[in-house]
């Protein structure tokens, strides 16, 4: 039993409905149809340009959601004080830079360091789960130990675009594989996200040790021809 929980990340419904300026698509809808089907948590990333999620989202989805809320952030002061207001019971620090497409890479655990520190023991102590989302580095884990972080989530990006190419992914996989092992033997809950497929999910869930998937862009588009039920069933069959 592998038991790989799914957390569903409904930021592009929000970029959906921010092209048109429109209420709709709402994310809330999406964040309560997820719970209903089979969801473990949902994941939101509030920018720090509010490109998709805004503020407002946060406040409602917080308020109406039963399952846990992943509340991803850049490790930034104004960030800080939301979550510390809100107190999603997940939150995950993600770096951010206002140019990209999508999160590019994990965090650069030198930079900030003492800030990071701060921000991870604040969090805690308002009852946060805190997670770093990282490069598979062991030098990385290493540090988010030092940090004194619960969890890691592995960018699984670089991985994601190998299976996608149909280029020889092993490589990278054992690079992951050994990074889960090393972070449950360090006593770090270990994840995993960014660019997940039914293809790369089912791959990667071999591994064991992997206690979370966080999976969006796929998943909300997938879900436009067989629905959002009907995907997050399929995700949850390919990695149990
Ligand atoms: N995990 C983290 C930490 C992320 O920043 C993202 C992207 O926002 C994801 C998972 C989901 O990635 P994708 O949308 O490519 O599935």
């Amino acid at each position: 039993m592998k038991n790989i929980r799914l957390g569903v990340n409904i930021d592009h419904v929000a970029t959906v409905r921010n092209a048109r300026g429109e209420k709709y698509p709402s994310p809330l809808k999406a964040a309560i149809l997820s719970e209903k089907s089979g969801a473990d948590s949902i994941t939101i990333h509030l920018r720090e340009d509010r490109r998709h999620i805004k503020d407002t989202d946060l406040k409602i989805i917080k308020s109406k959601l039963r399952i846990p809320l992943n509340l991803e952030i850049a490790a930034t002061r104004e960030m800080l004080k939301i979550a510390l207001k809100n107190k999603p019971p997940f939150i995950c620090i993600v770096p951010e830079k206002r140019k990209e497409i999508t999160t590019e890479g994990g965090l650069n655990l030198d930079y900030k360091k003492n800030f990071l520190k701060e921000i991870i023991y604040k969090l805690k102590k308002n009852n946060s789960r805190v997670s770093l989302f990282i490069e598979p580095s062991k030098k990385d884990l290493i540090k988010s130990k030092l940090l004194n972080a619960d969890c890691v989530e592995i960018h699984t990006g670089k991985f994601c675009n190998l299976v996608n190419q149909n280029k020889n992914y092993k490589k990278e996989f054992d690079k992951i594989r050994n990074v889960v092992y090393l972070g449950n033997k360090l006593g770090l809950e270990v994840h995993a996200g960014h660019g997940l497929t039914y293809k790369s999910s089912k791959i990667l869930s071999k591994i064991k040790g992997i206690k979370e998937f966080n999976i969006g862009h796929f998943l909300i588009g997938e879900s436009i021809f067989v629905g959002l039920p009907n995907c997050i069933k399929k995700f949850r069959k390919i990695i149990k």
